[in-house]
């Protein structure tokens, strides 16, 4: 069985972004696939701690497992929730994999580079994160990793590392994911999803915009995100138009319709481009967005603590058994045992 996979930092809360971008592609592939591919849904734990937490890390996680189930998550035995950390292997098959990466390789990632800036003071984590999530991946023989498109250049550098070491040992120790052009088709997308920040649409959405009216955050009122919709940046082109190189703002207007009612984005431009009211195209994105999450919140509101630590409970016996067969296998490449 083929398995798709994903994780998701606890930092703070989710964004629009992580939202329509991960869980909700995750949810939706989930549930189309796992009965015949395993489905690995993790909370990426020790990625959250490359920054420093406020003590809300262990809420956060156990609310991420609720947007999942909110989200229509249906759990059967082919589906694996865990805590990253609960899976010790990993931070054993991350320093393996240290001695297999190079500091070349780490030093041209573009989230490094925003992150680290090159500084002094920049946490050794914050340069390691992508050997990190490759262990993630490779641990469990992930073949589809449904990430937004700020994630692919990680996913490549997984690709280069496990075919390094398949190479130095001449076998398939790892499989090898997908390049990043199919897992975006597999997203049902051209070259994977990023969603826009709504003042600023040359950026993404992202939890770090200091401006309230850039980003929706899930536990945003209902009403309030529909007023950050009607009050995003456009153009001044006066015609709806898809193009998200010149018209980023119209266009992650029209990218959200289709997310958000799970239609294809050709059928949404088929309805709207050529239209020259931007305002009705707004108004009806927002309500879709707040449509969905009142009806998100609702759902949110029934799942109960105990539902989720049951699930993580169960799948954590589960991957521990996967991740330390894998780990044993590499370590007796490398003279360990
Ligand atoms: P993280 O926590 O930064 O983001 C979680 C997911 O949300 C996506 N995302 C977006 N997608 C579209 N538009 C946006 N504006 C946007 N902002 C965030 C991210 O691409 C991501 O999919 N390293 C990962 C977590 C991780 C992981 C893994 C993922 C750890 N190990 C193994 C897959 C496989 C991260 O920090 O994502």
């Amino acid at each position: 069985m083929k398995t798709i996979l994903t994780g998701i930092r606890v930092n703070s809360e989710l964004t629009m972004g992580n939202f329509l971008g991960a869980l909700l592609p995750m949810t939706r592939l989930a549930n189309k696939y796992s009965d015949d591919h395993h489905v690995n849904i993790f909370v990426a734990d020790l990625h959250t701690i490359i920054a420093e937490q406020d003590g809300t890390l262990q809420d956060n996680l156990v609310m991420l497992i609720k947007m999942y189930l909110a989200a229509g998550l249906k759990v059967n035995e082919n589906v694996h929730i865990y805590r990253q950390s609960y899976v010790p292997a990993t931070s054993e098959m991350t320093w393996i994999l240290n001695c297999v990466a190079t500091m070349g390789e780490l030093g041209r990632m573009i989230q490094y580079k925003e992150k680290g800036r090159g500084e002094d003071s920049c946490n050794v984590g914050i340069f390691d994160y992508p050997i990190l999530m490759a262990t993630d991946i490779l641990l469990f023989d992930g073949n589809y990793i449904p990430v937004g498109q700020d994630q692919f250049q990680h996913i490549e550098l997984t690709r280069d590392i496990a075919q390094r070491v398949n190479h130095r040992f001449g076998k398939d120790i790892f499989t090898i994911p997908e390049k990043t052009s199919v897992q975006a088709k597999f997203m049902g997308t051209d070259d994977g999803i990023r969603i826009r920040d709504l003042v600023n649409p040359e950026k993404k959405m992202s939890k770090s915009a200091k401006a309230a009216n850039s980003k929706i955050m899930m536990t945003d009122d209902p009403k309030a995100a529909a007023k950050k919709i009607m009050s995003a940046t456009t153009d001044s082109f006066g015609e709806i138009k898809y193009d998200m190189k010149e018209r980023p703002g119209i266009s992650n207007l029209l990218q959200i319709e289709a997310l958000v009612n799970d239609k294809p984005l050709e059928e949404v431009l088929n309805e709207w481009e050529g239209k020259t009211n931007y305002g009705d195209l707004k108004k009806q994105v927002a309500d879709s967005v707040e449509k969905m999450l009142a009806e998100f919140h609702e759902k949110l509101n029934k799942i109960s603590n105990g539902d989720v630590f049951e699930l993580m409970e169960k799948g954590e016996k589960y991957a521990n058994k996967k991740a330390n067969a894998k780990l044993y296998e590499l370590q007796r490449a490398f003279q360990l045992r």
